[in-house]
């Protein structure tokens, strides 16, 4: 799988994906993430990528004309099965999402700044737009990147144990049950009898029954859709 991120902020990018899974998995070959500077694509001497919107009313806009750059280079180099800009106004990103976007093979995603993009980049370049929840970001650098390690992670072969990534809270449409390690008692603060009980069959059935009460707790609209 290859990811182009097209940003004015490429340094905010430096962090998120040198760690962990996500690193491992560059490393790995399953994935190249390829970061572009939008201002390297601006036409005028001072690399503007923003003016001010025709309604007026505070705030800038992204200019078309960059952003169609950097996207007709790129998809002139491969073809992409999507093009994704970051916005509050987007559809809800959730695991269901981050799945299907795992399988793809190359994909954009357009960080989304000030007041947005021109709406005409929205029409006519990008085939979907995300939010990562209800509330205002600075930018869509840290939405993409939360877009892009919950993807990446899922990819097979990112998580060395295959099953662990199916046993986390929502692949199963329940939130995870607790776990715990040793020591099987710390300072009276005890593990449940059960996890030391060896008994494998009631030991699953025990988990369902403590990720079912916790989503029926913690999320009830989940729970709904479970039973
Ligand atoms: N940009 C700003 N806020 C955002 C959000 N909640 N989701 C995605 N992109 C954003």
């Amino acid at each position: 799988m290859r990811i182009d991120i097209v940003t004015i902020f490429p340094e905010m990018f430096k962090g998120p994906f040198d760690y962990s899974i996500i690193q491992r998995a560059q490393k790995s070959k399953l994935v190249e993430i390829c970061i572009h500077n939008l201002r390297d694509y601006a036409t005028d001497k001072h690399k503007r990528v923003d003016d001010y919107p025709f309604s007026g009313g505070g705030g800038m806009v992204m200019l078309v004309e960059p952003i169609e750059r950097v996207i007709q280079q790129l998809k002139s180099e491969r073809n992409y099965d999507e093009v994704i800009y970051t916005t509050p106004d987007g559809e809800m990103f959730n695991q269901a999402t981050a799945n299907v976007l795992s399988s793809k093979q190359n994909i954009i995603v357009l960080c989304g700044h000030y007041k947005g993009v021109d709406q005409r980049v929205r029409d006519h370049l990008i085939t979907r737009e995300i939010s990562i929840g209800d509330f205002v970001l600075s930018g869509g650098e840290l939405a993409a990147a939360v877009i892009i390690d919950s993807l990446v992670r899922i990819i097979p072969g990112a998580i060395s144990d295959e099953t662990s990534a199916l046993t986390d809270s929502f692949q199963d449409g329940l939130l995870a049950p607790p776990v715990y390690t040793r020591p099987a008692d710390y300072k009276g603060w005890k593990v449940p009898d059960i996890l030391l009980s060896g008994n494998d069959k009631d030991i699953e059935h025990w988990k369902l029954e403590q990720a079912m009460e916790k989503t029926r707790i913690r999320r009830p609209d989940m729970f709904e859709k479970f039973k």
